[in-house]
């Protein structure tokens, strides 16, 4: 089938796991984010079993999908997590997450943020710039405590991905550049607050090559061996996140050929691993579910008008990505060309475009690899609710975060005139 676990039964009809599709429209209503939870811990299980050798610790970035079900699922999986706010990082511990295997990244990171972060011992703060190491360490000297930190380094590498994800390049804001980095980390070593702890890059997102990982991390360990000649000794590599999935036909680089040629280049340093997969654990576990309002014959294009807009997955207009789109009921028939577009007033309101697709009025459609960059990137623009999620366990579906009410999207304004 188009995405694990979502099955097309005899009649017709799409399930996901042992749920019919139109069975959780009935009882949630659309547009709906449904997620598959045998997915996500394949997904997770798939990192564990490839890099079994290693055992690195896999924090998950929140990012991807910070709905507290799926942290407190990837929780009790055994996941650590990456953050990139005091928002994530209460999220995580809501969640149940472990502290201890919190770290922290983003280039901008507020005071309080540092210190709630240090208050819960989390394991490592990726500092981003000279700037910000000083901040840590003022902060972690008034708290009485030393926090633990890597540099995240930009290797200057790339990734050959789309350049609105792409974050490795020299052009980019991210991280230090690798020509600083012996002295910064001198800086960092002799600083009161500060343990300096490893080192770290993060390249991009949907990177379904294997060259640029390797790269990267030839870049990062030449720097291990520098810094270890100069008596600054790491204990832990973190290669970031960004591994791919299949959108439509990608060839990604499989998991365990990507394993190994991780393992391989870190071989003999006596690092921990460290690994920060978003996409690449719920990608391929959640899709947007949504009706067809009406079906619009245009001057030069056929629209399927749904009930989702680019408020509910901004990825196709932000990034012009694909994500497959099918529909719920198979209907017999000749396919028509459509562009499937939302009710936002925006011309760039689209979900797919020119896909074929056999569609009557009220039919129900299921956007594919929808479970990254989904719901975290929702908004309320056009005062719209975001939509409810729903976790689909074997034959169960469990409503895991409630459709936004008019209520809840005014509840913090004051009328003032
Ligand atoms: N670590 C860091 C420091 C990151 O900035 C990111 C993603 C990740 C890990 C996880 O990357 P992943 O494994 O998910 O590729 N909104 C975009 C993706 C932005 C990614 C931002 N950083 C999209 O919808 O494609």
């Amino acid at each position: 089938m188009l995405t694990p676990h979502l099955n097309r039964h005899a009649d017709g009809e799409l399930a996901y796991e042992g749920v019919r599709l139109a069975d959780i429209a009935r009882e949630f209503g659309t547009p709906t984010y449904v997620y598959s939870r045998a997915t996500i811990v394949e997904n997770f299980r798939a990192y564990q079993s490839a890099f079994a050798a290693s055992k690195p610790l896999i924090c998950y970035a929140v990012k991807a999908n910070s709905t507290l079900s799926v942290l407190a699922l990837l929780a009790s999986e055994g996941a650590g997590f990456d953050i990139v706010s005091a928002g994530e990082l209460q999220r995580v511990i809501a969640a149940g997450g472990d502290a201890s295997k919190v770290i922290f990244s983003g280039v901008a990171k507020r005071s309080e943020e540092i210190a709630l972060a240090l208050s819960h011992n989390i394991h490592c703060f990726n500092i981003e710039s000279e700037a910000e190491l000083f901040r840590v360490n003022d902060i972690a000297i008034a708290a009485g405590k030393r926090a633990r930190i890597t540099f995240r380094i930009n290797p200057d590498v790339d990734a050959k991905t789309h350049p609105y994800i792409s974050t490795g390049l020299k052009s980019n804001k991210f991280g230090v550049a690798h020509l600083d980095a012996v002295r910064l980390y001198t800086l960092a070593a002799s600083m009161r607050g500060i343990e300096v702890h490893g080192i770290e890059c993060h390249i991009g997102s949907q990177i379904t090559e294997l060259s640029p990982y390797v790269d990267a991390l030839r870049r990062l360990l030449s720097l291990v061996d520098d810094l270890s000649a100069r008596g600054i000794h790491l204990h832990h590599i973190d290669i970031g996140g960004g591994r791919g999935i299949t959108y439509q036909g990608e060839t990604m680089v499989s998991m365990n050929d990507f394993a190994q040629a991780v393992e391989r280049e870190i071989a003999g340093h006596h690092l921990d691993l460290l690994l920060e997969p978003g996409r690449s654990i719920v990608g391929d576990a959640g899709l947007l579910l949504t009706r067809v309002e009406f079906l619009k014959p245009g001057e030069t294009k056929n629209f399927a008008l749904v009930d989702a807009g680019m408020n509910d997955l901004i990825r196709p207009t932000l990034y012009d990505a694909y994500h497959p789109v099918t529909a719920v009921l198979a209907r017999d028939g000749t396919p028509t060309i459509y562009d499937v577009v939302g009710p936002v007033c925006e011309s760039g309101d689209w979900l797919a475009r020119e896909r074929a697709l056999v569609l009557e009025q009220g039919d129900l459609l299921a956007v594919l690899c929808a479970g990254a960059y989904g719901m975290t990137m929702a908004s309320n623009y056009n005062t719209r609710g975001r939509p409810c999620e729903v976790m689909v366990d074997r034959d169960e579906a469990h409503l895991i975060r409630e459709r936004e009410r008019f209520e809840d999207l005014i509840a913090h304004e004051r009328i003032v005139v």
